[in-house]
């Protein structure tokens, strides 16, 4: 277990002001936001919702007609999230510590985490953390292993002799934990299979099948 993962520390002012502003090309959090949208949107009804990561909102933003909470580890990033009008409540706090009852939302977001968790016990800690303040859904993204892109990065960080950070792991790694922390699979999306390594699944609880 590596407590200081990069993710941990790295959103500091200069780099949460570059997330608000330059760093996704609108086209593709165009596309992030709609997939987010679409498979939220098979969860209806719903009232209340948590995003976590928050980060600057991108995610917490298409959430404002519901009772929607923030919460992130970077008081940066929160700034931004501050900003955003309709947001019922915003934490800064830890994933694997979240100051929420069990079952407490509906639906609870985690949009590009897991890729920046160094190993498998610390993605289990965090899913198992977000499904058990969840009454209903979870819908969280991973970079998985058997993509383009993720090959490319691979290439990219061997020529620059440097290790990257960002953790891209095979689907049934995924599912696996996610089953061992009362998870099942509703609904896997990606923009472009087999060549971008980002994918959003909907998962239910378990239990809340019946
Ligand atoms: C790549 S950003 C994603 C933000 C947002 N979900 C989005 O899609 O734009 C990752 C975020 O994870 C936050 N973070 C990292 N570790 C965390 C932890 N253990 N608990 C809460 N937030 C954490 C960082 O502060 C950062 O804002």
């Amino acid at each position: 277990m590596d407590p200081d993962y990069p993710a941990r520390s790295k959103y500091d002012r200069a780099v949460a002001e570059n997330y608000a502003t330059t760093r996704f090309a609108p086209r593709v959090d165009r596309r992030e936001r709609q997939i987010v949208g679409a498979l939220a949107a098979s969860c209806e009804p719903f009232q209340t919702v948590l995003d976590a990561p928050c980060g600057t909102g991108r995610m917490t933003g298409l959430f404002l007609s519901k009772r929607v909470t923030a919460l992130d580890l970077s008081p940066a990033m929160l700034e931004h999230v501050k900003r955003v009008d309709g947001v019922a409540e915003v934490h800064e706090g830890d994933i694997e510590n979240l100051p929420f009852p069990d079952g407490h939302f509906d639906l609870v977001v985690s949009v590009r985490f897991l890729h920046h968790l160094p190993d498998e016990s610390t993605v289990e800690r965090c899913l198992s953390e977000l499904s058990r303040v969840s009454g209903g859904h979870v819908l969280v993204s991973y970079f998985d292993t058997f993509a383009l892109q993720n090959l490319r990065r691979w290439f990219k960080q061997r020529r620059r002799e440097r290790p990257g950070h960002r953790r891209s792991r095979p689907w049934r790694v995924i599912a696996a934990i996610a089953r061992r922390v009362g998870l099942e699979p509703v609904a896997r999306r990606c923009s472009a299979p087999g060549v971008s390594e980002q994918w959003f699944v909907l998962f239910r609880k378990a239990a809340a099948r019946a």
